[in-house]
């Protein structure tokens, strides 16, 4: 699979752009795609699954413009857009079923890929109570069984862990490592720590522009050396948040320990690994 994605715009009002001349190339694999709230990261992902056109630019799958063939990515597409909504009399296999129907998947193979997903999702037990009583996780893992109910391709998930809890993370995380073998998963999120361990390449994008895309390995470059600790008094504090660019504070001893980034660290700082945490928050203050 191969995505493309070229000079894309998005402008909402006169003069309010969602995304600004944004061009990206995806392959097969996990794409972490971060940002910032607003930097763009919903308006990007509804123009590649066809909800929005561009206000100018060019997105194709495969050397299909899907612009002018939106059949092409929907055939192959599974999206969960961050405010999906959920029926909430019906069931989850219900829900299945008539997300299923929208989507012209039916056939004696229907069912038991429903009861696959919902096993998958540890949603099984709870698949007959209507969905309107389940917990804002539950919810969340009903959209994530509809986005993967024909097998897609391409699959697209806009802030999914957001309502997960820490076990409901992990197996989400584990269900997408499956998936990614030949094909294009986008995940997107604000916080780093959703997308380090699973994704292939990183994107991260702010003010409706691409800072930088590449592996992971890549992204940390840009601060590898340059990431210290150091005490620092609490009167001293704010003083210092004002000067350098703060990854963490943590309390040891009576006082705070600061892990931030420079170029010209101060004398009792003592150099630290960078990681991709580092490295996004360097980015996104200083672009
Ligand atoms: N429907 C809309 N109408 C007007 N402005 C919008 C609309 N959707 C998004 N925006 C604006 O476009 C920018 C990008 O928003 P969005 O794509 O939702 O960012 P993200 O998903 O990264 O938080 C923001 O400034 C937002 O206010
Ligand atoms: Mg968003």
């Amino acid at each position: 699979m191969q995505l493309e994605i070229q000079n894309v715009s998005k402008r909402y009002a006169k003069n309010s752009f969602g995304l600004k001349k944004f061009s990206l190339n995806i392959e097969n694999g996990i794409l972490g795609l971060l940002g910032p709230n607003g930097a763009g990261k919903s308006t990007l992902l509804k123009m590649i699954a066809t909800v929005h056109k561009p206000t100018e630019g060019m997105i194709t799958l495969n050397k299909n413009n899907i612009l002018k063939d939106p059949n092409y990515m929907r055939k192959q597409l599974g999206f969960l857009p961050q405010d999906f909504g959920v029926y909430p009399n019906l069931n989850a296999i219900e829900f299945l079923e008539y997300m299923a129907a929208m989507k012209g998947i039916g056939g004696a193979h229907l069912k038991p890929r429903i009861i696959q997903l919902l096993e998958g999702l540890n949603l099984i037990d709870v698949a007959k109570k209507p969905i309107g009583s389940y917990s804002g996780g539950m919810k969340q893992r009903v959209g994530i069984a509809q986005t993967l109910l024909n097998n897609p391709k391409i699959a697209i998930f806009d802030e999914p862990t957001v309502g997960l809890d820490p076990e409901e993370r992990v197996r989400f995380r584990n269900l997408i490592s499956d998936l990614a073998n030949d094909c294009i998963v986008i995940l997107s999120s604000h916080i780093v720590s959703d997308i380090d361990t699973i994704a292939d390449q990183v994107a991260i994008m702010k003010n409706g522009s691409l800072i930088t895309h590449g592996n992971q390995e890549h992204i940390i470059n840009n601060v590898t050396n340059h990431v210290y600790e150091t005490p620092v008094k609490k009167e001293n504090l704010s003083a210092f948040k004002a000067k350098h660019i703060v990854v963490s504070t943590t309390r040891k001893d009576g006082q705070w320990m600061v892990r931030y980034i420079t170029k010209h660290p101060i004398e009792n700082a003592t150099k630290r690994q960078a990681n991709l945490e580092d490295a996004y928050l360097y980015l996104t203050k200083t672009n």
